[in-house]
């Protein structure tokens, strides 16, 4: 359901009347937390059938109306995106590969069967807001503003067929670290539950896959562990990804393994630019099948050294710790961060940050 707007879009700019005080914005940027405080704007803009994308807002951020009917409120035609915004030494703001987010999230409009956004509309829209809440991007190590972008069917309709109104939104959060517990490794929990079946919205960012991992997710918390693991739907067998992450596997012979996107894994742009960073210094990476049984047999025998997750929200974040429902665990090398993720993290970190070069233009 591709529609591209036939010419660029002009932005209505309504700035907030009552901006959040500077005292208060500073006391939240002092310590973001992750998803719980937001900026004063928000994008919108609308799509209707026949009409394509128009009336581009940038405006106080707040409530919006939905009809009851709203599509989205019934069957769950969303997507969306997660980006973050970085403060450079020099002053600028930085966003990084904006627009392979725009690329994925047209990929996740295709099977949702909503309509594709111009990348660079996308791109604009996230500058936008980017620009004018930039004074809302924390400049401590660790944090950034966390963008999202996402897009709802509001066609009010209760048949089962592709909404013919769509809103797009864009909002921004600062953030710090996504996991609270500030440990040095995380811990988790191997689900019985499947994330996603071949066939299925596996590789699409759609909130229902999220929300289908919500019951794992709180099992997972309940019994002490940060994050929840899936395996894949037809033999509960190899390692997919986590809830909201990828996962990356090191080797003593500094190779590194990471689980193919075949449709059931979500393409991350930090798993994507890792790959190629580590390729770079010359590591092998492989794009494979990993069985839960390798993974455990690995740890124990020291074959494998470290396990870590990523994606915008985690950036990389090492895995220390493995438990699954029949009452096993293991650890993983000394349980704390390998010398192979912090090496990847810092090269990514600082490339995003304006402290590397950026060889690739991934930095806008
Ligand atoms: C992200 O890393 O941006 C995600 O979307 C993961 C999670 C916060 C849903």
């Amino acid at each position: 359901m591709a529609t591209i707007a036939e010419a660029p879009l002009s932005f209505a700019s309504l700035p907030h009347p009552a901006p959040t005080p500077a005292d208060v914005r500073a006391s939240i940027l002092a310590n973001p937390g992750f998803g719980t405080q937001f900026t004063d704007h928000m994008v919108v803009i609308e799509w209707t059938e026949g009409q394509g994308w128009h009336d581009a807002t940038l405006g106080p951020r707040g409530p919006i109306a939905l009809d009851p009917a709203a599509s989205v409120l019934h069957y769950a035609q969303e997507i969306f995106e997660g980006l973050k915004a970085y403060a450079h030494a020099d002053g600028s703001v930085a966003l990084f590969r904006p627009e392979a987010n725009a690329q994925r999230f047209n990929a996740s409009a295709q099977r949702l069967a909503m309509p594709e956004l111009p990348e660079e509309l996308f791109v604009e829209a996230v500058k936008r807001l980017v620009l004018a809440d930039r004074e809302w991007i924390p400049a401590q190590e660790g944090a950034s503003l966390y963008l999202r972008p996402f897009m709802i069917a509001t066609e009010a309709f209760l048949g089962v067929r592709a909404a013919k109104q769509y809103k797009f939104i864009v909002i921004a959060s600062p953030a710090g670290n996504y996991f609270k517990s500030g440990a040095p490794a995380v811990s988790i929990w191997v689900s019985d539950y499947t994330r996603a079946a071949p066939g299925g919205t596996g590789a699409a960012k759609c909130g229902g896959n999220y929300a289908a991992s919500l019951v794992p997710t709180a099992e997972a918390f309940a019994r002490g562990h940060d994050q929840v693991l899936f395996l894949d739907a037809a033999e509960h067998k190899w390692v997919e990804e986590l809830g909201g992450m990828n996962l990356f596997f090191g080797f003593e012979d500094g190779s590194l393994l990471t689980p193919p996107l075949a449709g059931t894994i979500l393409p991350g742009i930090t798993r994507a630019s890792l790959i190629q960073l580590a390729r770079e210094e010359g590591l092998t990476v492989r794009e494979e099948r990993y069985s839960i049984d390798q993974w455990r047999e690995d740890a124990a025998s020291g074959r494998l050294l470290e396990t870590f997750a990523c994606g915008t929200a985690a950036v990389v974040t090492p895995v220390g710790k493995v438990a699954s429902p029949d009452g096993s665990s293991f650890t993983i090398g000394s349980g704390g961060p390998g010398q192979t993720t912090a090496k990847l993290k810092d090269r990514l970190v600082a490339i995003q940050r304006g402290q590397a070069p950026d060889p690739h233009g991934w930095v806008v």
